[in-house]
């Protein structure tokens, strides 16, 4: 039975920063008692405030970036929980229990990778962006194509512009960049050869935007991961909250379910049905 990561704790973090990003977002710095090692990008957290002010239930978030002991999340503000995590005091306690979740897959190489990020879909990105520089990869070798409804719900927009990748915005409404959605951008650049139609996708975003990534991966055979935001109760495989619908011929062995906390969130988008 899948379980969570060896590397997975449960520890006590100071808030050292609150900071709006965008319309209804919110940069939340934490600096935990036991610094991590690097972590891999696509990894995830549960947070919940160390004041119980809030839901009991932790949220999950993708890591955002990471400095040493110090973890940003990058959070947009929807409901409850999300609220209490926005409005939580510098200097104040955050319950953290982490780092879960595999992160993005090695690359196919030689494979321009096309980014797809919806909205806080952006939020495991940069940390990929950096790695992958890190590793080598030139920054010619991928595009970040970042779509939201307005400009204003495109966060931090600038730390990845100044990654020094391509990155290409889109908004439905025209506000910034392609009027549109990402998908209609990535096949814009396919129409002027800007990006080659052979490439590798990694998504994450709404669950509409990741269903037409699953589509146009599966009609142009390309190699494509993506990576949930299902709900989550546990975050560790216990309460089944989380349960995402496999292809019984799909390369992942789980079958009918996968559990998206621990077999997650990344998936190879064969290997997953979420169009249900
Ligand atoms: C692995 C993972 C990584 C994530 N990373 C981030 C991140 O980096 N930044 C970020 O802002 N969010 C992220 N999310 C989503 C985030 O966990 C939810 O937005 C959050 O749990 C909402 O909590 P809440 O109490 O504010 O909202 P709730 O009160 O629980 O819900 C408010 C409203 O939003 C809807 N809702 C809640 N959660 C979701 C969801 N996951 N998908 C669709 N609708 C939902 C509810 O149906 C309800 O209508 C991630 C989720 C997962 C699973
Ligand atoms: S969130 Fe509980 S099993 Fe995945």
């Amino acid at each position: 039975m899948p379980a969570p990561p060896d590397d997975a704790n449960s520890q006590l973090a100071t808030v050292t920063a609150v900071i709006d990003s965008g319309d209804d977002g919110v940069l939340l710095e934490v600096e935990t008692e036991q610094a991590y090692p690097a972590l891999n990008a696509g990894r995830f957290f549960m947070l919940r405030r160390g004041d119980d002010v809030g839901p009991l239930i932790p949220r999950p978030f993708s890591l955002f970036k990471q400095r040493g002991a110090r973890l940003e999340f990058l959070i947009k503000v929807i409901g409850a929980g999300t609220h209490a995590l926005a409005e939580a005091a510098v200097g104040s306690e955050m319950r953290l229990i982490g780092p879960l979740g595999n992160g993005w897959p090695s690359l196919v190489p030689d494979k321009h990778l096309v980014m797809l990020a919806g909205g806080i879909g952006s939020a495991p990105f940069y940390l990929a962006i950096k790695q992958l520089l890190a590793e080598g990869l030139s920054a010619g070798s991928m595009t970040l194509i970042y779509g939201a409804a307005t400009r204003g719900m495109l966060y931090d927009l600038a730390a990845f512009e100044e990654l020094g990748v391509r990155v290409l915005p889109t908004t439905d409404d025209g506000s910034l960049g392609f009027r549109g959605h990402v998908i209609g951008c990535l096949e814009e650049e396919w129409q002027a050869e800007r990006i080659p139609r052979d490439c590798q996708l990694q998504a994450c975003g709404p669950e509409p935007m990741l269903i037409a990534a699953e589509r146009l991966a599966a009609v142009n055979e390309l190699p494509a991961w993506l990576s949930l935001e299902s709900y989550m109760g546990c975050g560790v495989g216990i309460c089944n909250g989380c349960v995402v619908p496999t292809r019984e011929d799909g390369p992942l062995s789980a079958w009918p379910n996968a559990k998206c906390c621990v077999e997650g969130p990344v998936f190879d988008s064969r290997a997953i049905s979420l169009a249900h």
